[in-house]
């Protein structure tokens, strides 16, 4: 009896400090005077069950919401968050010039009283497919989850292949500048469609789940591998509970492979078709020597160990 009046204190008390947390962050913000009052002061209301196919999916780490468990909020209930509005000239997923209105994904953060920091939002999409927004990249790039395309609700319809704009949900930015190159791969835009879950994960666990074992400095060919991967590979291939579940290949079954078949590892990086006649995977055909050698030690580094233990 005693144990579980505890634990239910125990439990407000978390709950309240998240939500001290949320508003600590909404006051700190500098916010034009007069937006101040739409920030976080409605807080989006929760739904247990999915009420209508354009519902967004939450799941994660939810402030005041039992873990594992999953919440949906409403599209209406999304367009009254502060919105922004721009013309974007150069998403590869509209034909041409476009006019995106939505919400910044850390104005979504402050209305679920998610703290900003070490949160990693992942976008995860109808087939699977997760795009991902460490805190550098938000704050790089201001990514939006976008409700209107050209004054539009997006059409939630059957998928018949990447890029497009697939609804419920897409992000895309006001405008996407690559700020760095690793090797032969550009820093890269997230910009999923067909989007129907947000999911809120602790940045450091996301990402260490990634992170070469062991001990490799900077600039070594590990490193470059797992920059590579954390923007490419983690979309479709997930290491655990992170990362996209489109290819059904996890990152210990990569890991194998580039250990124990390197040359089919990196063709079928280069080039799937080369290699299997059902390949959906996307080619990378810009990826040099150094880039897939630089994969194949990154992934070997998971590979278990032979001999030892
Ligand atoms: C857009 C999704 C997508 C991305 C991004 C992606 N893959 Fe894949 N990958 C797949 C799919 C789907 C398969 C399953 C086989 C197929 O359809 O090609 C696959 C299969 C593979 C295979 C062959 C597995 C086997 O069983 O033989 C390798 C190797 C591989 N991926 C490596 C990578 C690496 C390394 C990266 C990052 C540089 C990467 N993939 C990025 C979707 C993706």
């Amino acid at each position: 009896m005693k144990i579980t009046w505890l634990a239910g204190l125990l439990a407000i008390a978390a709950t309240l400090s998240l939500a001290v947390t949320g508003v600590e962050k909404l006051f700190s913000q500098e916010e034009p005077a007069g937006q101040e009052k739409s920030v976080g002061q409605e807080k989006l209301p929760l739904h247990e069950k999915r009420m209508s196919p354009d519902d967004l999916k939450l799941s994660g780490e939810l402030p005041g919401v039992p873990a594992n468990s999953v919440r949906f909020v409403s599209y209406l209930e999304l367009a009254k968050l502060p919105q922004v509005t721009f013309t974007v000239t150069d998403d590869p997923n509209f034909k041409k010039k476009a006019e995106i209105t939505g919400v910044h994904l850390d104005e979504l953060l402050a209305a679920l009283g998610i703290p900003g920091k070490n949160t990693l939002i992942a976008a995860i999409c109808d087939d699977e497919y997760e795009a991902h927004y460490p805190v550098e990249y938000r704050a790089a790039h201001d990514p939006i989850l976008v409700l209107r395309l050209n004054g539009k609700q997006l059409a939630v319809s059957k998928r018949t292949g990447d890029g497009g704009i697939y609804g419920p949900y897409l992000i895309s930015h006001p405008s996407f500048t690559s700020r760095y190159r690793t090797l032969a791969h550009p820093e890269e835009a997230q910009i999923p469609n067909g989007v129907i879950e947000l999911r809120f994960v602790k940045e450091d666990l996301a990402l260490g789940a990634i992170h070469p074992p062991g001990e490799f400095a900077d600039g070594s060919p590990q490193m470059q591998g797992y920059l590579i991967a954390r923007e490419n590979c983690f979309r479709c291939h997930n290491a655990g509970p992170y990362g996209g579940r489109k290819a059904s290949v996890s990152w210990s079954s990569l890991a194998k492979m580039a250990d124990s078949k390197p040359v089919y590892f990196s063709a079928y990086i280069k080039d799937p078709p080369s290699q299997s006649a059902y390949a959906e995977m996307p080619s990378f055909p810009d990826y040099d020597d150094a880039t897939l050698a630089a994969l194949t030690a990154y992934f070997r580094a998971f590979a278990p160990e032979k001999g030892s233990k």
